[in-house]
Order: C-alpha cells, then structure tokens, then sequence
C-alpha cells in the first residue's frame, strides 16, 4: 500500500477550522494521553471486541496520538497493518513516536485521505467525527476506504451527560450547563448544532450503512482511584477543562464549591471523598459496508 502525507491538503484545512477548531497547527497532545490513559480500559476491550484477524487492514481516523494503533496492534498479535491517520502535525508527531514503528502515521484530512478507496476491513473513527462540521460527509468518505463486508466503527464518548459529583447533582448539572455555554460561546456554536453531534447511528444510515451495531460503555470509577483516572480527572478535567473558564458561567457560590472541590489542597478535594463515583459513556456504532 502506498501512502504519502498530504500538503496540499493541509493548506486548504488551515482555512477552515473544524467544528471544535483542530487545524493542522492545534496541540492538545497532553489531553489526548491523559484521556487515553484513563479510558484505556474501555477502549481496549472496544478494540479486542472487534476481534480483527491476521492480514486484516486498519485505519484510525483522527488518531490523535495513536494509542489506538498500538492497541490495534497488541490485539491482533502483531498480525494486522494498523494506519493513522490525523490532522495536526503536533499529534501525529507524538502518534509517530508512541504507535509501533512499522505503523505508517499519515498527516492528512480525513475528508481528503491520501488513501485508495476499498483498501481496509475496519475504519476506526473515536471521538473525531464529531470534530468536522459535516460528519455525514465524513462519514461517507471513510466508508468508501472500506473494502464490501468491512468494518466502520464510529465512537464517542459522553452521549450522556458525564456524572462527577454523587453527592450533589444539582451542582454536576450546572457545571455540566456551564461547560455547554462556554463551549458555545467559544465556538458560535448553536445548541443545535451540539444536540445533532449526538446522531452516530443517524450519520451512519445518512451515509448509506444501514446494517448498524450500537454498544455504549460506561466508564466507571470509584474510589481506589488509580494514578492515570486522578490524573485526567484533575489535570485534564478539573484544570484543563473548567477552571477560571466557567466562572462567567456559575453562580459565584456555585464557582466557589467547585473550585474547592477540584482544589487538591482543600480538605474537601472530590478526588478523595470515599463517596467519589464518576460515570462516562462512551458509544460505539459499528455499521458494516453491503
Ligand atoms: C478528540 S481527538 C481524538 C483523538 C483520538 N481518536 C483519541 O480517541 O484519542 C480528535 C482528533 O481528530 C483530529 N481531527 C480533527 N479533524 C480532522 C480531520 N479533518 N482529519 C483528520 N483528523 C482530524 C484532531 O487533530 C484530533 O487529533
């Protein structure tokens, strides 16, 4: 198989920022690890799931930094030829470091793949679609890289809303609410355009795949938390995610409890309540190509 990156391709991306804003330039390589470190669990029993045999040809679209192509690569023995595929030069530089060196990682649009049409079994899209402003479009270019019989495989993650805080719930739901309005105002986004995000089984009979199978996951945890959950939930949720950022958004005693509970040196830090109970879905459509 032959592959080239695509430059021309990245110029005409670099015009247009996607949904939630990647460009070829955006790096948010270290949310990446730590949400992969987190999941992984799930995401690998996702992967092992799909059972994919010796010989069999993958793409992760949207690799980020391309866990995934290990994980691919680890659950079929070294037997299958795992490709990334990713937009931002930042993330498939880390991609290409972290992913086993005989996988290719191709920095390239996923609208616009430098890839021949038929030539692989699964397609592996998690948390990227939802990125392009027309996902059934995406949709429908990934699906003609399927080979007849072969695999896409459309994942997000929080169809639900995600549950932080089991002792409080009116607090999870206005912080939930804040981080719908910040993102919102940040993107100009409308909540309708937010709400069709939601639509995996929909882009995947849009785009002409009928025979779809859906499974949500939960990923679930308590206290013990293991380093890598504490890590993403403090670094990449409590300080990356909310923050100073949804102040304009809460209510100032609200902001107030928030921040003592995301504050690792407050004595009511949420990370070491015994009674610390997250909860986040994470969906997977697979629609199999007539
Ligand atoms: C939320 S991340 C998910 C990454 C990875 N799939 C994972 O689960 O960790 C979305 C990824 O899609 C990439 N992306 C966004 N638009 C893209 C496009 N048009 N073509 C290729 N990759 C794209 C981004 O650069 C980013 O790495």
């Amino acid at each position: 198989m032959q592959y080239r990156d695509e430059p021309a391709a990245m110029t005409g991306a670099q015009a247009v920022a996607g949904l939630l804003g990647d460009t070829p330039q955006r790096d948010y390589t270290e949310k990446l690890r730590l949400f992969n470190a987190f999941a992984r669990p799930e995401l690998r029993e996702a992967i092992d799931a799909l059972a994919v045999g010796a010989g069999e040809r993958v793409l992760d679209a949207g690799c980020g930094t391309g866990e995934a192509v290990g994980w691919f690569h680890e659950s079929a023995r070294n037997r299958a030829l795992v490709v990334g595929m990713d937009l931002a030069a930042a993330h498939v530089r880390i991609a290409r470091r972290s992913a086993p060196t005989q996988a290719p990682i191709l920095q390239a649009d996923m609208l616009r793949p430098p890839l021949a049409d038929g030539s692989f079994d699964v397609v592996w899209a998690v948390n990227s679609i939802n990125h392009l402003h027309d996902p059934v479009a995406g949709v429908r270019v990934l699906s003609k890289l399927l080979r007849p019989g072969g695999r896409l495989v459309v994942g997000q993650s929080s169809l639900l809303p995600d549950m932080y805080f089991a002792w409080d719930a009116r607090l999870e739901q206005r912080v939930n609410d804040a981080v719908r309005a910040y993102y919102r105002e940040r993107y100009g986004r409308s909540e309708h355009e937010f709400t069709a995000v939601r639509a995996l089984v929909g882009w995947l009979q849009a785009s002409g795949l009928p025979q779809v199978a859906v499974r949500t996951r939960m990923i679930e945890r308590t206290q013990p938390l293991a380093e890598a959950d504490e890590r993403y939930l403090r670094d990449a949720i409590f300080r990356g995610t909310w923050g100073e950022r949804l102040r304009p958004y809460l209510h100032p005693g609200d902001f107030d409890t928030l921040a003592r509970l995301c504050d690792p040196d407050d004595a009511r830090y949420a990370l070491r309540r015994p009674d610390f109970h997250f909860l986040q879905s994470l969906t997977m459509a697979v629609a199999t190509k007539a």
